[in-house]
């Protein structure tokens, strides 16, 4: 039967009790994380939200219900600090004290749990998802969500300091395109139309900037249908910013500077929350690199050119290697057709990996596939000396010879090559290249490797659509020199974006906006928008652009993101109390779920039946 706490007051949490206490009565909230009975002695383990606490009966005339509590079960206990009378526990920050208890309650005794509430355990993600209130009762969890409520309340202090407002802009707002699908929403007093869930707060934060407000910021929630990853959630939250009369230079530099004090606030927190030395190590060795040498910078060129990606992982160097001049006269089709049909050919020296056996060979061109590649070749230099290659009888000693010389190859490494189109051979070495650097052991969870990616085009050809796309969106700046070549070559238009990059994830992104009526018209005419239907999505921004619009730019970060960077997580579900799976389903609410036909009624939809 659940008890009342009427007439106690908790004193302090759990693991707020020192050594300080001992001798003076203390009342404590909290679960049984453990019960053991021991020759009449009752030691409970009381856990809160600080950790644990001891609670150890007297051998005679204890409430008898000590030895029969059942753990997760929500108790109050007043008691005496004491010194421990048994061996102290040096894994508790409680570890040399314990509670001699005077009055039990339980507020509310728990049924058996479908999976023990303990760190380290190796329960399904969906069941521990189903239960996730219980889940988060383990500490790990529960550090890294009281470790992103003080990121946040960094992030906050810092940009309060450096003069920007916080605004909230609306949920229901109108469809507008931003790449993504958007979540929609049944207007019940507009038959037949819908608001969008904003993928962002994009079009609204430029808005404010027309108003004057110069520097605004917000924890944005934000709503996208899209495939789902390690990294992405159908909704997340965006530190999301925006600056009125700055150009690139200004935003990057405060926002160095915002990733800066973060570095340098968080160690203290990181250890309050017991989280491992390593990583706060590794923080605090970041953080003294970007006090001393700011961010590097990579166009986007270089970084698909060298990493193959536009979000490179910079813990290991592992460069790709253009062969294209190399090999565009041998004799092996596979590289001289792919060279003339536009292609190139390009390389990664896996250096160690040299001895790989057939079917390690094969994951990788397996890999490659996966990446859109046709094949992978390879030249094997084993450590004996002898070599083995794909292709070797296609080439002379002489070329493969000089192929080897120009990939540094040595003993002991394997050279791989893709030949293809730019985008498939940076996508196909760009995996490689990751897949490599964690066969070789050669990324670190707790090394910090930031870098701005510049330059990125402005447009992207879509295979798909037949048209170029904005690559960020249809608001951003192009380069003021490369413009004049936007109707000869879209293609080669840099834009003025930036995404800033941490351990190979894009952890934010922004761009300077379009602020000039004529280029912001000529850049919807590129990408396809009729006036009348730029006029329909988004005519709002158009118009307000016409009263006197500030050159603006601004940048957001993926909140859950940056929280699984910085505390080393593998995926932004362990940062997010309630998130969703693969299927963008809450598997604790059963969301997405049915509605009645009442509701359906009132909003004028009908579902369309399944065609048998
Ligand atoms: P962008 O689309 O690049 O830019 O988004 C900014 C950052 O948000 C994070 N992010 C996500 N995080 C989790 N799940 C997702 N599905 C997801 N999608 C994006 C990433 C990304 O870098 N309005 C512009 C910003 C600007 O120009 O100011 C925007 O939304 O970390």
């Amino acid at each position: 039967m659940a008890e009342s706490m009427k007439g106690l007051k908790r004193t302090c949490r759990c693991a707020e009790v020192t050594e300080e206490f001992i001798g003076k009565k203390v009342t404590l909230m909290g679960w049984v994380a453990k019960c053991r009975n021991k020759g009449g002695l009752v030691f409970v383990d009381l856990r809160d939200r600080t950790g644990i606490i001891q609670i150890v009966t007297e051998s005679e005339g204890a409430d008898p219900r000590w030895g029969h509590l059942k753990t997760e079960s929500a108790i109050a206990v007043v008691g005496t600090v004491q010194k421990r009378a048994g061996a102290d526990n040096p894994n508790l920050k409680t570890g040399t004290i314990e509670v001699l208890p005077e009055e039990l309650r339980v507020l509310s005794e728990a049924e058996t749990t479908p999976f023990q509430v303990q760190d380290g355990i190796d329960t399904r993600e969906d069941l521990r998802l189903k239960y996730r209130y219980l889940d988060l009762r383990r500490a790990e969890l529960q550090h890294k969500i009281m470790f992103r409520s003080r990121l946040v309340e960094l992030i906050r202090e810092f940009l309060r300091n450096e003069g920007f407002l916080d605004i909230e802009t609306p949920t229901l707002i109108k469809s507008t395109p931003e790449g993504a699908r958007d979540y929609l929403v049944p207007s019940r007093v507009h038959p037949g139309q819908f608001y969008a869930l904003p993928q962002s707060p994009q079009l609204l934060k430029q808005l404010l900037m027309c108003s004057g407000f110069d520097r605004y910021y917000q924890i944005a929630r934000c709503f996208r249908d899209e495939d789902l990853r390690a990294d992405r959630q159908p909704e997340f939250t965006q530190v999301d910013m925006e600056l009125s009369f700055v150009d690139q230079e200004d935003v990057l530099d405060v926002n160095t500077r915002l990733l800066t004090f973060l570095l340098e606030k968080l160690p203290p927190i990181y250890r309050e929350l017991q989280f491992p030395e390593e990583l706060v190590r590794g923080i605090e060795h970041a953080g003294r690199d970007l006090k001393e040498n700011g961010i590097g910078r990579i166009t986007w060129q270089d970084a698909m050119d060298l990493y193959g990606s536009d979000k490179p992982d910079l813990r290991f160097d592992m460069k790709i290697v253009d062969v294209t001049e190399k090999v565009k006269d041998c004799g092996f089709a596979v590289f001289t057709n792919a060279i003339k049909d536009g292609g190139l050919v390009r390389g990664l020296n896996a250096k160690g990996l040299g001895d790989l056996g057939r079917k390690q060979i094969d994951k990788l061109t397996e890999i490659a596939r996966t990446y859109g590649a046709r094949g992978m070749a390879y030249i094997q230099i084993k450590s004996d000396g002898t070599v083995k290659s794909s292709f070797s009888k296609f080439m002379t000693d002489e070329e493969m010879q000089d192929l080897i010389a120009a990939m540094g190859g040595e003993k002991g490494d394997l050279l791989v090559f893709i030949s293809d189109r730019f985008k498939v051979v940076c996508a196909a070495l760009g995996a490689l290249r990751l897949h490599f650097g964690q066969e070789l052991d050669l990324i670190s969870p707790y090394d910090f490797k930031f870098v701005w990616v510049v330059d990125f085009p402005l447009l992207e050809w879509s295979d798909e659509e037949g048209r170029f796309l904005a690559m960020h969106h249809p608001f951003t700046m192009p380069n003021e020199d490369d413009w004049k070549n936007i109707d000869t070559d879209p293609g080669s238009v840099r834009a003025q974006a930036y995404d800033i990059v941490l351990n190979g994830t894009e952890m934010g992104g922004g761009s300077i906006r379009i602020h000039m009526d004529d280029v912001q018209e000529k850049m919807l005419e590129v990408l396809g928008f009729t006036p009348e239907r730029a006029q329909k999505q988004f005519g709002f921004l158009l118009t307000a652009f016409k009263y006197g619009v500030p050159p603006h730019a601004g940048l957001a970060y993926g909140l859950d993101r940056m929280v699984m960077l910085f505390s080393a997580s593998d995926t932004i579900r362990d940062v997010i109390a309630f998130p969703k799976v693969k299927d963008a389903s809450d598997l604790m609410m059963d969301a997405p779920g049915d509605i009645d036909v009442k509701q359906l009624d009132e909003l004028s939809i009908a579902i369309k039946q399944e065609e048998s």
